[in-house]
């Protein structure tokens, strides 16, 4: 489980002896499930090669504006490069590095990458032990905080010199434990446990015959990816859909029925802070399930149909601590039906959409909400792709929870 997974990481490397660990960093950040890009400083090419590093990343790697020798000369752009990153990571940064990136000294690609990223940038020192102490080298790493950098500090052993002391780049494991506490820590959802459900149900009319719907899930996708990334542990509860996710703190929980929906909620439940009931679980099931495949005959068929159970009522009913979060699909009188729901389900939250308005529903890829909350305050949001519907649903859970 690792917070980078998605992330794009920018490694700039200058040119100091530990430069050569900067393959072993490559690798743990790809098996995190980071996409890496790598610059370089020119003089740290003496260190460790760009095509051990390309290979590791599976990307170019720059180390100039443009390359002479290459008759397309391609532009490295900084601008591109500081807006594609997710982080920026000086490693190793050397005290020459330090000292221009403290001073706004611009006369290389890192350099020139460094003033253009709006992202955070973490730095990693390393020198020998009277360069890291001089005070000039303390000054350059104070003013790099000073502009929100985040310095990840060097540790003591034998250095390159045979010198002893404080200057060793910190090891590459530890720099990514470093950085994935550091995002955790600013994360609003960290260690909060949120249970989605997602998806159609399907009820069995016999074996190959089931009575379903159109639902496609993206929706109660988008919120557990929203819910992910800002730290929290997601239980997804999928009815039958084709959708796919692949986040470290996303666990998916596959079901069909709604029965089956209905106990891998419940199992969870009880350790869960907020649930969010997106699924179009089927209000009905079949009442018998056939054996074997029913065979045509000329005469009407009847299937009788018994209700399901209301997963989201009976999570009402059981609530302690828990914030939930309940969807209505309404056709007339949305804002009553809805109200209705959130009071008789006893949620802390309902999302509303109407099927009056274009764009939102089941098979697009967008929706159009309203939220109300315990208070029975309407909250109407525009048309939007259903990833941003899912982040301001997030946001209002976040501004009614402890968080
Ligand atoms: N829901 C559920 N279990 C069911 C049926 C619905 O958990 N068996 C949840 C849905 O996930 C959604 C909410 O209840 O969060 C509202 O579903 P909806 O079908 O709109 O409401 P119903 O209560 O089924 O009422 P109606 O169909 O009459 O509108």
């Amino acid at each position: 489980m690792s917070i980078l997974s998605g992330k794009k990481v920018l490694l700039a490397i200058s040119a100091g002896i530990a430069a050569y660990k900067t393959a072993y960093l490559v690798r743990l950040f790809i098996k995190s499930g980071a996409e890496v890009k790598v610059i370089m400083t020119p003089a740290s090419k003496d260190f460790v090669t760009p095509l051990t590093l390309s290979t590791l990343s599976k990307n170019p790697v720059a180390s100039t504006f443009y390359d002479k020798e290459d008759e397309n000369e391609l532009w490295n752009n900084h601008v591109d490069l500081g807006l594609w990153a997710d982080l920026l990571l000086v490693a190793p940064a050397t005290a020459n590095t330090l000292s221009k990136m403290a001073n706004g000294t611009c006369d290389n690609l890192v350099l020139a990458t460094y003033l253009s990223v709006k992202c955070p940038v973490y730095f990693a020192p390393a020198m020998d032990l009277d360069m890291y102490q001089h005070s000039s080298t303390k000054n350059s790493i104070e003013k790099l905080q000073s502009f929100g950098n985040i310095l990840i500090p060097a540790t003591s052993g034998e250095l390159a010199s045979g010198l002893v002391g404080e200057g060793r780049m910190a090891e590459p494991e530890d720099i990514v434990a470093f950085i994935e506490k550091d995002i955790l820590s600013k994360l609003p959802l960290k260690g909060k446990k949120v249970l989605i459900t997602a998806g159609p149900t399907y009820e069995a009319i016999d074996p190959v015959r089931f009575v379903g719907n159109h639902s496609s899930g993206k929706m109660g996708f988008e919120i557990a990816k929203a819910a992910a990334s800002l730290g929290a542990e997601v239980t997804l509860i999928a009815g039958p859909t084709n959708q796919q996710v692949a986040h470290a703190f996303i666990k998916r929980i596959d079901v069909v029925s709604a029965d089956e929906m209905y106990k891998a909620a419940h199992q969870y439940y009880n350790s869960t802070d907020v649930a969010i009931l997106s699924a179009a679980v089927a209000d009905y099931k079949p009442k018998n399930t056939a054996s074997q495949k029913i065979k045509k005959k000329d005469a009407a068929l009847e299937i009788e149909l018994a209700p399901t159970k209301d997963i989201l009522a009976s999570l009402g009913a059981q609530k302690t601590t828990q914030f939930l979060v309940g969807f209505a699909l309404e056709t007339t009188n949305e804002i009553a039906n809805a109200k209705g729901k959130l009071t008789r389900k006893n949620l802390d939250m309902i999302v509303l959409n109407s099927l009056q308005d274009k764009g939102a529903g089941f098979a697009t890829n967008t929706n159009k909400i309203t939220i109300i909350d315990k208070e029975l305050n309407e909250i109407p949001f525009d048309l939007k792709s259903k990833s941003a519907v899912a982040i301001d649903i997030i946001n209002e859970i976040l501004n009614r929870i402890d968080a």
